[in-house]
């Protein structure tokens, strides 16, 4: 399969993905292309250090690289200022300097927190992203967010900085759990459903040898969701607007997962339920019509909806959906679809409505 290569306009730079079944073998050679520097820091979870780790340090050794490795827990609790600490500290006792790359191997948890060190460290030092779970490969390696938690919620510490180079090798989804694989196709769907109706077509006719995780089809995917990703990004990199029909599915998402403790949803299995809410609350106000929103919630259930715990309250949602920082004088700011291939953020104030639709929305029922 040959090399894809899609460049990325930021306003600070341009950079490229390259998408490239077997790359990861080729990280070493990668980066020798780009930085002069001897040094750099390889930041992993367990999981992805236990299968990659060793093979991506053979590679950069090749190239005569000084690698200091730092392997952190898997799981979103790492992206911590805690840990972002213990990684300056390492960075620090390594020697690296402006020019050291910083390499995030792994999902989105490592690319957040890897990418938050790279951009304050220094005052900066070059990001290279290696995204090794689907989510991160079509969605958090692109765009340039970095970021850590803060007790009190999710990415409230971050920055809004580019990576140098992003490189894709989809053969390592044939190791990521099927589970993972699912919530990522979440992100995937979302971009047919906002900007590609040509994309959403093609996702219909190959979601089951995506859902085998086959690597042809799942290479296609990547490809096109992150053309897609890059447009929405290239437009608006700092989210003054139309950047947040990115968050289609994300108001609801947001609210589950949080009403749930994040122990009940992967990310993706509650924007799923939530872009299949918000495809219902678009069809109740006439904003899509009854054939496009079937196939958008047709196309969702093929993939398998998850239900919500049997206790967790509609009133519980709502709660959190209150809190959620898209509301505005009792209006909650939805992206709604508007037809198989577009969205735009929709203030919506009927509360009746919108109760409704998370009741039975979550439940998955009406839907
Ligand atoms: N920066 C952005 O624009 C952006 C966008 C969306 C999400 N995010 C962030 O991304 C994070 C979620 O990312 P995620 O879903 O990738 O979670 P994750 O990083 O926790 O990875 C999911 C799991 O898969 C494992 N894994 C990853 N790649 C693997 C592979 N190839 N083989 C085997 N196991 C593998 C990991 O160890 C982990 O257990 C959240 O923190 C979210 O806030 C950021």
């Amino acid at each position: 399969m040959p090399l894809r290569e899609i460049k990325i306009n930021a306003a600070t730079m341009i950079y490229r993905v390259v998408i490239e079944p077997g790359s990861i073998s080729g990280v070493g050679k990668a980066l020798r292309l780009l930085f002069p520097s001897t040094k750099t820091l390889l930041v992993s979870d367990l999981n992805v250090d236990r299968i990659y780790g060793q093979e991506v340090v053979k590679s950069l050794e090749a190239e005569k690289w000084q690698v200091t490795t730092v392997v952190v827990r898997p799981g979103e609790r790492a992206k911590s200022l805690k840990k972002a600490a213990h990684l300056y500290d390492s960075a620090i006792a390594a020697g690296l300097d402006r020019n050291s790359p910083v390499i995030a191997l792994g999902g989105g948890v490592i690319g957040d927190l890897a990418g938050f060190i790279a951009a304050t460290y220094l005052r900066g030092v070059p990001l290279v992203m290696v995204p090794t779970s689907l989510l991160a490969q079509v969605d958090s390696s692109v765009g340039g967010k970095v970021a850590v938690n803060h007790p009190r919620g999710k990415n409230l510490i971050g920055s809004i900085y580019p990576p140098r180079l992003v490189l894709i090798d989809p053969k390592v989804l044939t190791t990521l759990p099927f589970r993972q694989i699912k919530a990522g196709l979440a992100e995937v769907i979302k971009y047919g459903i906002i900007a590609d109706g040509a994309f959403f077509a093609w996702l219909e006719k190959n979601i089951d040898r995506l859902l085998a995780t086959n690597i042809e089809a799942l290479t296609d995917a990547v490809t096109l969701s992150v053309m897609n990703k890059a447009r929405v990004v290239e437009a608006d990199e700092y989210e003054v607007d139309y950047r947040r029909v990115l968050n289609f599915g994300h108001t609801i998402g947001h609210a589950l997962e949080a009403a749930t403790d994040y122990s009940h949803y992967l990310h993706g299995e509650a924007v799923m339920v939530g872009m299949a809410v918000a495809t219902r609350i678009a069809h109740k106000l006439d904003i899509i019509g009854s054939e496009d929103a079937a196939r958008i919630l047709n196309l969702l259930q093929r993939i398998d909806l998850k239900d919500a715990p049997a206790d967790l309250t509609a009133e519980a949602v709502i709660d959190k959906l209150r809190q959620d920082k898209k509301r505005r004088n009792g209006e909650i700011f939805f992206v709604l679809p508007q037809s198989v291939g577009s969205a735009s953020v929709i203030a919506v104030s009927d509360q009746k409505l919108i109760r409704e639709a998370v009741k039975t929305g979550m439940r998955l029922e009406g839907l």
